[in-house]
């Protein structure tokens, strides 16, 4: 039995059922949020889900549950389906009402989704490395919101995938912004340099813990627009997200990245943000 969350109940997942004229299902009008669990705990869950409700308000959404009580409900969801390693992914739409552009009034209840998938860590990838290919940015302005609004990203990984590459490292034009599902730092001469939190990206909560680690232990970074010419002369390039944690970039578009092995910066940042979920989380 897999339980999923769906509104105020917990069901069974083989009950849950999704409008045709759902919101999030006709428009992809509404917020996600994936976060990773460690031995049943989940790891930087309040981060994840303050930037939910942002999220939503950026979209002019209001939540009927604050980021404590999500917090409280996703950890029931967790413990009932017994996830040691995992994700729990949610998601709410602007509810359902018949098919029209304009929002629907404030009595229109948000539909609420959740549920669990028990993943493993990808261990050997982020210690051999991964390649990645470049790809035209075509998303809209605001990848800042964590929107189910994702054809762009999923036409880029599509082509990174047919390449047989983890990653599409997202430009536009001249100018290097993030990954289809993660951020993307470079290092250079010993300084990270990662895109700075605006609309082009999304401040993954990843990268955020990362910057943290970096302050605390005196990593220098900056938080800066680089260019695809940067990119390519960079001595580390890596990818960080929920899903990727802290990932070595050892090929960019057929060529090796540096000597085309993990660099010492990126091993370096592994080793603390491992360490980060060991303190949250136990051993992993
Ligand atoms: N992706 N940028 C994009 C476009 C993303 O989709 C993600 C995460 C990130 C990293 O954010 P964070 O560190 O908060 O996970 C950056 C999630 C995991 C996904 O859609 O599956």
């Amino acid at each position: 039995m897999e339980y999923v969350m769906v509104d105020g109940r917990t069901l069974d997942r083989s009950a849950a059922k999704v409008d045709i004229e759902d919101r999030g299902y006709q428009f992809g009008d509404g917020v996600y949020e994936v976060i990773r669990v460690y031995n049943g705990k989940m790891f930087t869950g309040m981060e994840h889900l303050k930037r939910l409700k942002e999220s939503a308000e950026k979209i002019q959404m209001k939540l009927p549950y604050s980021p404590e009580e999500l917090l409280a409900r996703m950890e029931e969801l967790i413990l009932k389906n017994e996830v040691d390693t995992g994700t729990v992914y949610m998601q709410f739409t602007r509810g359902i009402s018949p098919r029209n552009h304009v929002f629907p009034g404030e009595n229109v209840a948000t539909t609420f989704v959740a549920y669990t998938r028990k993943v493993p860590r990808s261990v050997e990838p982020m210690e051999k490395g991964v390649c990645a290919i470049l790809d035209e940015d075509i998303r809209w302005l605001r990848c800042d919101i964590k929107s189910l609004n994702l054809l762009g990203n999923l036409l880029s990984k599509q082509r990174a995938a047919e390449a047989n590459c983890f990653e599409a490292i997202l430009h536009r034009g001249e100018t290097v912004t993030e990954g289809s599902h993660s951020n993307i730092s470079i290092v250079k001469d010993g300084v990270i340099i990662t895109h700075q939190a605006d609309n082009h990206i999304l401040n993954g909560i990843t990268r955020q813990k990362m910057l943290e680690i970096c302050r605390n232990e005196s990593i220098p970074f900056e938080e800066r627009a680089f260019s695809l010419d940067e990119l390519s002369s960079a001595d580390e390039v890596f990818s960080s997200g929920t899903t990727v944690e802290v990932m070595p970039v050892v090929e960019v578009a057929g060529r090796p990245v540096g000597n085309g092995r993990p660099g010492s910066v990126t091993r370096q940042l592994q080793a603390l943000f491992k360490a980060e979920i060991e303190r949250q989380c136990g051993q992993i």
